[in-house]
């Protein structure tokens, strides 16, 4: 099972030229950022949040945007170029005083334990090396009571699947094209079943949502 899994997995980080074209894939995915930001449900108390492999950054300005009492979201990427293109987008919205963009490896983050009040990613953990110390390390920086969130697809889902969900939340048939193209090295249910039980976490569980899987909970 190690074996197919190490298969499965993309290599680390999207680094130039192709940070370049998933960013500009990712343009027509606004509608989904915006869509998981309002999902995430963040409560008043939440003021500090991590996107791990938060890319370009798009998903950071949607929560600034969706969340005012957010007083500090940390983009931290692998990529030096995604990282940059998350700061520029940021200053470019003028959101810069509420967004910072590190360069970091999920493996091993330079926060201090217990240090965020929630953690979110998406479309990122089919790219971690090894996504059990991945989440072991982001389970050390999230608070007690704070919140876990990584969205990931998951088992190639069909375009038709796709298009339900994305046109549910008034993405463009673009989106789903975009989603669908992005989706084609996810990991298998029952990988990501291997690798949450694997990480010992209690308070982590699996939900499937359409093409989307998210693991996550509130920590003890
Ligand atoms: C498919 S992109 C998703 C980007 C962004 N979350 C979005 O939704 O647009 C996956 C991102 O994960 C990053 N990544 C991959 N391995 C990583 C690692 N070990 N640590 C941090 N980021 C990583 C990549 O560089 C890339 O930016």
């Amino acid at each position: 099972m190690i074996s197919r899994l190490k298969e499965t997995i993309t290599p680390e980080g999207l680094f130039w030229p192709r940070s370049a074209l998933y960013s500009r894939i990712a343009s027509v995915m606004e509608p989904a950022y915006r869509h998981i930001a309002r999902q995430l449900a963040l409560p008043p108390n939440v003021k500090t949040v991590l996107d791990i492999g938060g890319g370009d950054g798009r998903l950071a300005v949607a929560l600034a945007k969706q969340y005012p009492h957010l007083s500090m979201i940390v983009t931290a990427d692998i990529s030096k170029d995604m990282t940059d293109r998350a700061r520029k987008r940021a200053e470019k919205s003028g959101l810069g005083s509420r967004i910072t963009s590190d360069v970091s490896d999920v493996h091993n983050l330079g926060y201090g334990d217990s240090y965020f009040d929630a953690i979110v990613s998406f479309g990122s953990m089919h790219h971690w090396r090894d996504p059990v110390t991945a989440l072991r390390e982001l389970d050390r920086i999230l608070k007690p009571q704070g919140i876990l969130t990584v969205m990931d697809g998951f088992d190639k889902p069909s375009f038709k699947i796709i298009k339900t969900t994305v046109s549910g939340f008034g993405g463009s048939i673009w989106t789903s094209i975009a989603y669908w193209v992005g989706s084609h090295q996810v990991l298998r249910y029952s990988e990501i079943a291997q690798i949450v039980e694997g990480s010992g976490i209690g308070y982590i569980s699996i939900l499937c949502l359409g093409p989307i899987v998210i693991v996550g909970g509130t920590k003890d």
